[in-house]
């Protein structure tokens, strides 16, 4: 995985009993033949899940949520969808990313034809019912018609029936249960159609194929979906004992691809033991973290896990290095259980997790083993990123805070009157700049990223790996790499003065 150059760099950092992180390193410029636009970004989160720019948002209040979930996977990436929920809520977050986008809609939201008009408004005012078009069924569950935007648009009195209003089943185009989302299209497009419904004998409803979707899977697209029905894919986090493998179990169930194991330090036998009765449930792939030691992710790798979090106390809102006096300087922590990984014959991607603040950042995290990189502090700022937008000094922010800080810990543990009344924060909370959206914010990250691979002849991810050299540099070093020596500064978008 490693040249044996970036191998003797970190041997010769190991026997100086030091560790380093992004402001210790630079990649060191190599003669290139790769150009920006042959870049392939494609990387895997998990041993099943693949990402096509390889950016996950953090499990976080303050950063993903469905709408961020649905954001970051339409340009490639994948969201992580906090726990700080009940189990109820952030079920209905991963079916809200899941339903998004489809390729065949097995089930699909229906209505009846006895329903009325009033009725149907009401429950798409309510979020109930989420599209423009449905299916119309009889009290028999047969189909019998179809209702769309325009035949509710010219619907005058809301008491009217929607059988009465629907295009029947008699003008209707459909096809057979069964039919490939090919044929579909082509029947679609023959017949000048948006929509296609499926009937099976008995004049069931077998699901609904739609143009939108059909034409994104076929020109291609950025959406990160999955094979099989054409969803965008989304994780969730859960936590530990009975109520995180109740959690997992009800968060596959809803459609959930990854779940991920989510704790301050997991290498513990309270959290592997849960993590063996979650890799039991099948159904999706399990992520643990987070680890920063070589023999923590081993001990990982052995229990099975399809995917390993690296990162202690390196987050931009992390507390704990302070408050415990524990961690690892994060890019010997990614690199130290890259190579235990790929040494001891484990085939299981890391994600690089905190401590991101720049693009440059991101390239160095991959240079040292990392398959994909979690952000937090630098997707918070996104509109998508739950919260409001609040001008401090006269500029656009969002609220941004640990997952151990007072806030967040206090809203986790709001029912439990078994915990202490003031919990030991290893987080904080603040402010962080507002980035537009997340399209915008990853086009820059990425664009960073593409850039710096080309600075190191690195046509894939794996290049970054084997071919990408480190160079130790001093704080001096530091202090050149930003701009310097300027009386008035104005921000660019990837960088703030
Ligand atoms: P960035 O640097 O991207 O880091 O903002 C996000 C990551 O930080 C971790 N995290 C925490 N770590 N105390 C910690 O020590 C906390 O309160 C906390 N909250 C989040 C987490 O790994 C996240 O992805």
């Amino acid at each position: 995985m490693f040249s044996d150059t970036k191998r003797a760099f970190f041997k010769n950092v190991r026997a100086l009993h030091t560790k380093l992180t992004f402001d210790d390193v630079l990649g060191e410029p190599a003669f290139t033949t790769v150009q920006v636009p042959d870049v392939i970004t494609e990387s895997m989160f998990s041993k099943n899940i693949s990402v096509k720019v390889p950016i996950i948002s953090a499990a976080m209040d303050t950063v993903t949520e469905a709408n961020l979930a649905i954001a970051i996977a339409k340009v490639g990436g994948l969201g992580i969808i906090h726990r700080n929920l009940s189990i109820e809520e952030q079920v209905e977050h991963v079916r809200k990313v899941k339903n998004y986008s489809h390729g065949l809609v097995s089930t699909p939201a229906y209505v009846l034809e006895t329903d009325t008009v009033g009725d149907v408004l009401e429950r798409k005012e309510r979020g109930d019912l989420k599209f423009s078009s449905f299916p119309v069924l009889n009290g028999e569950q047969q189909l019998v018609g179809l209702i769309t935007k325009t035949n509710l648009g010219y619907a005058e009195d809301p008491s009217a029936r929607i059988g009465a209003i629907m295009t029947p089943l008699a003008e209707l185009v459909t096809a057979e249960a069964g039919t490939t989302k090919e044929d579909a299209l082509s029947l679609m497009q023959q017949k000048h159609i948006k929509l296609l419904l499926l009937v099976k004998p008995g004049q069931q409803l077998a699901g609904m194929y739609t143009q939108r979707d059909l034409m994104r899977a076929r020109f291609g697209s950025m959406y990160n979906v999955d094979d099989s029905n054409g969803q965008l894919i989304v994780g969730a986090a859960v936590g530990f004992g009975d109520e995180g493998v109740d959690r997992a179990h009800a968060l596959i169930a809803a459609g959930a691809d990854v779940i991920v194991a989510d704790s301050a330090h997991i290498d513990a036998q309270f959290e592997h033991d849960t993590i063996q009765r979650l890799l039991e449930l099948g159904g999706a792939d399990i992520v643990a973290g987070n680890v920063s030691t070589a023999g923590a992710a081993v001990r990982l790798a052995k229990l099975g896990v399809h995917g390993i979090k690296v990162g202690q106390g390196g987050g931009s809102i992390c507390t704990t290095r302070v408050v415990t006096g524990f961690g690892t300087p994060q890019v010997s922590a990614i690199y130290d259980c890259a190579e235990a990984l790929s040494d001891g014959g484990y085939d299981i991607p890391v994600c690089a997790d905190g401590g991101i603040r720049h693009s440059g950042d991101i390239v160095l995290a991959l240079m040292a083993g990392g398959s994909t990189v979690m952000l937090g502090g630098l997707l918070a700022g996104t509109a998508e990123a739950p919260g409001d937008v609040k001008m401090v000094d006269g500029k656009p922010t969002k609220e941004y805070r640990g997952m151990g800080s007072i806030g967040a810990m206090k809203k986790r543990f709001a029912n439990d009157r078994y915990r202490g009344d003031e919990p030991v924060a290893e987080g904080v909370e603040g402010q962080v700049q507002y980035r537009g959206t997340v399209q915008n914010a990853v086009k820059q990250y990425i664009g960073g990223l593409k850039k710096g691979m080309r600075e190191a002849n690195a046509l894939t991810i794996n290049d970054l790996w084997s071919k990408a050299e480190f160079c130790r540099v001093t704080s001096a070093g530091v202090r050149e790499s930003h701009p310097h020596d300027l009386i008035a500064m104005t921000s660019a978008p990837n960088y703030e003065g």
